[in-house]
């Protein structure tokens, strides 16, 4: 069975509802895993949900509820909010699954035989909040920590460390040798730079169960749980696994139940935002390598979401709710805004103004004014009936494709959407060229008409199957006004000359009524 391109993102915590930034990351993966399909690759997308932890248990025993139970009410919430962003999911993990920890305790004690584990006691000043131990540096000028840290309090314990000392200079030399592994450059440099100007200081990889239990247990200790991202980052190999991936399964010594697995790993991209570059560029490879298993091909590092220039927070209550935004204005113009607006890498800032202003101009007045007067005269004046083929604008879409094919598989989503864009205003600006609309009062012209509608209508087809990725609901609908059976998921299909002459478009209506935001209350 061939290897599918495997992408995943960060599974989220489960201690709040979702909210813009976790939204974007899902949507970049989605668009990347769509357009790899539409590329003609096979594909399994995967997302989910970090459900241990000390956060996850705090905020249970706040609301009076099981860590259990909270989970279980909020990941449906979360597992909904999948299905409204219309992401094209192939699975979705919850790290408190039987098929997630089983692989996690497999990967324990395989570690632990092979002695990458030792067990020592470390008194320092932890934060509650992040579930870390601060150091020296993690001190302000005036030697307190960072409100952010929530309470920091001195504590002394015993625990299992995972070895990375050692591992330093190979890694080094990985990330050097390995331009494409962490994405974009700078954030690569960022690693590196840790890397040359820090002693890695061993994982402590456990949590003693008597102050934290909600985790997975140790196989070899009962009294302890595991660290929660020495949990989460697994759920990279632990789906593969549970689907029987043959690299995940004898590298673990995983008996693999009769059928032929999905061939998965290593992962082609890792999406994830910029804050836990740390953890999946510096300990996840080497968690791996001391598996015995490869690398993930590319770790791909998004920015962060401000709204209204400042940070996004539930206590002060400046957060974008996804699913309001895509009540008032569909999920497309969601999708689209996000990634038009910020570049993988950069952060980005949501403001209302500026999401309708794009809304309005691009694809209101842009796409939907393009597909909608191009249908509409295609209607009036040729009974809704496909004319002969006419290339005139088949330079300029070919073009278009061939960039946006390229753009596609570098993951270069914002300068897809902006060439593809370039096709939109082209289509528009050669109406009001051309103006078909005077022409068609001429029964000299008779001829030309048919060209430019030929021109207008293909060039809308084409943009459906090139928009697939990021807006799949209005790619479908072009399709249906255009009355073309079957999906705009192949980018095989944006050939020129696709409409064959004497086809009967369908049903038109507006892509994007524009539409003042209803008052705030
Ligand atoms: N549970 C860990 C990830 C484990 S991955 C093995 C975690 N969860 S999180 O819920 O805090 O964050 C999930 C993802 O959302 C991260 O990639 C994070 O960068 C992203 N974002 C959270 N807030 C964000 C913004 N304001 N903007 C963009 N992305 C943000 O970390």
């Amino acid at each position: 069975m061939s290897k599918r391109f495997y992408i995943t993102t960060a599974i989220d915590y489960v201690n709040g509802q979702p909210h813009l930034g976790h939204a974007y990351e899902k949507i970049v993966a989605d668009v990347i895993a769509r357009a790899q399909r539409s590329l003609g690759n096979e594909v399994f997308f995967l997302t989910g949900l970090d459900e241990h932890g000390q956060k996850v248990q705090q905020t249970a025993l706040g609301e009076g509820k099981s860590p259990q139970k909270y989970c279980d009410e909020l990941a449906a919430d979360w597992r909904a909010l999948a299905d409204t962003l219309k992401l094209s999911i192939d699975d979705f993990v919850r790290t408190t699954e039987m098929r997630h920890k089983g692989v996690v305790q497999a990967i324990l004690s395989r570690l632990e035989a092979s002695g990458h584990f030792y067990k020592a006691e470390y008194t320092g000043w932890y934060s509650t909040k992040e579930e870390t131990f601060l150091t020296e540096k993690d001190r302000r000028a005036d030697g307190t920590f960072d409100p952010s840290y929530g309470e920091v309090i001195e504590l002394a314990e015993e625990n299992y460390y995972f070895k990375l000392r050692r591992e330093q200079e190979w890694l080094i030399d990985y990330i050097e040798n390995t331009p494409g592994f962490i994405q974009p450059s700078y954030r690569r440099n960022e690693v590196l730079g840790f890397l040359r100007n820090n002693t890695l200081e061993d994982l402590c990889s456990t949590r003693p169960a008597a102050r934290l239990n909600w985790g997975i247990p140790v196989p070899f200790d009962p009294s302890y749980v595991t660290y929660v991202w020495f949990d989460a980052l697994v759920n990279y190999i632990s789906i593969p696994a549970a689907h029987g991936d043959p690299v995940v399964c004898s590298a673990l010594g995983l008996a693999t139940e009769g059928a032929p697995g999905l061939s998965l790993w290593p992962a082609d991209v890792h999406l994830i935002g910029k804050d836990i570059l740390k953890f999946h560029a510096v300990f996840w490879p080497i968690m791996l390598k001391a598996m015995g298993l490869p690398l993930p091909k590319t770790l791909l590092v998004h920015g962060w979401w401000q709204k209204d220039g400042e940070k996004m927070s539930k206590t002060t209550g400046n957060v974008v709710e996804p699913g309001k935004v895509i009540e008032e204005w569909g999920v497309d113009a969601f999708r689209y805004y996000v990634v038009r607006e910020l570049d993988i890498g950069p952060d980005g800032n949501w403001t209302d103004t500026g999401f309708k202003a794009r809304y309005k101009a691009e694809l209101a007045d842009g796409l939907g004014n393009l597909v909608n007067r191009s249908l509409s005269m295609l209607k009036r004046y040729r009974n809704g009936v496909v004319p002969r083929r006419s290339d005139e604008l088949a330079p300029d879409a070919e073009k278009v494709v061939a960039e946006t094919r390229r753009l596609l598989s570098e993951y270069q989503l914002q300068e897809a959407l902006e060439t593809i864009w370039r096709l939109v205003t082209r289509g528009n600006q050669y109406v009001d060229k051309t103006a078909p609309f005077k022409l068609a009062k001429d029964p000299a012209q008779t001829k030309r008409v048919d060209e430019v509608l030929y021109n207008l209508v293909e060039v809308c087809r084409i943009l459906a199957v090139l928009l697939w990725p990021f807006v799949p609901e209005t790619s479908s609908k072009i399709f249906n006004q255009l009355g073309v059976a079957g999906a705009p998921d192949k980018l095989a299909h944006a050939a020129w000359g696709g409409l064959p002459a004497g086809h009967t478009i369908g049903e038109i209506a507006a892509l994007f009524p524009w539409r003042e935001a209803k008052p705030t209350a």
